[in-house]
């Protein structure tokens, strides 16, 4: 991660190849830092051995994380420095990715040793279909709620056009279909511009909370 910026932003990838989710991440990453001078950080789930949640509950019991010993691990400390992140996936039967869907599973470890280990944090979804019209919204909503669910402030990039969060249509052409799509990359700028506003109002709001 980039230092001496006030706000920092992970881009998660939620797909098993480094081809368009990988491309328009990092895209928005590099449109974060460079129109916003935040701290930006990366992971991808390509390669990445993340099991599922077994519902063992042991994280639940012990309150010390999960018992799975994997991938989760490097992921784990990245979500908990970064004061926003962008869930990125490509659209599986109109949904997130069974990969992102697994390390979403596994964050209630976290939760259950700390229950606002996320909270007060950004998050934005972002969603790259085959289609143009792929289901990339079902599958935004997923995270929308994941946010909620985990007491983090979920927001999209505003209307008329970036609604629910950036959807964008690679044409399964990998990254140079995504790069084609001016109108899901300026979605995902204006994700960016709205999940980066937020990140900084809520870093404001908890410095007068913690003067008080
Ligand atoms: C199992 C599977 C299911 C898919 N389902 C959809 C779908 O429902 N809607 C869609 O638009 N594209 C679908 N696609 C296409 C991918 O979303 C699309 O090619 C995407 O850009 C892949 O991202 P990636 O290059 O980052 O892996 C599917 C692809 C796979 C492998």
């Amino acid at each position: 991660m980039s230092t001496g910026a006030d706000i920092s932003v992970l881009g998660v990838a939620g797909s098993p190849r480094l081809k368009a989710t990988h491309y328009a991440v990092n895209e928005a990453l590099e449109y974060a830092a460079a129109k916003h001078g935040v701290a930006v950080d990366y992971f991808s789930l390509h390669g990445k051995d993340i099991g599922f949640c077994r519902h063992c509950d042991h994280c639940v019991r012990k309150r010390q994380g999960c018992i799975i010993d994997d991938d989760m691990g490097d992921l784990y400390p990245k979500l908990l420095a970064a004061d926003a992140w962008i869930l990125a996936t490509p659209v599986y039967q109109g949904q997130v990715s069974g990969q992102l869907k697994a390390a979403m599973d596994r964050c209630r470890a976290l939760v259950a040793a700390d229950a606002h280990a996320f909270r007060d944090k950004v998050g934005a979804g972002l969603c790259v279909g085959g289609d143009r019209n792929g289901g990339q919204e079902p599958a935004l909503l997923s995270l929308l709620g994941f946010f909620v669910i985990n007491e983090m402030v979920p927001v999209g990039g505003g209307s008329f056009g970036a609604n629910l969060g950036a959807a964008l249509w690679s044409q399964d052409r990998g990254a140079a279909g995504v790069k084609a799509d001016a109108e899901g990359l300026a979605a995902s700028h204006r994700v960016v511009d709205r999940l980066v506003r937020m990140a900084r109002l809520l870093r404001r709001a908890r410095s007068v909370e913690n003067a008080e």
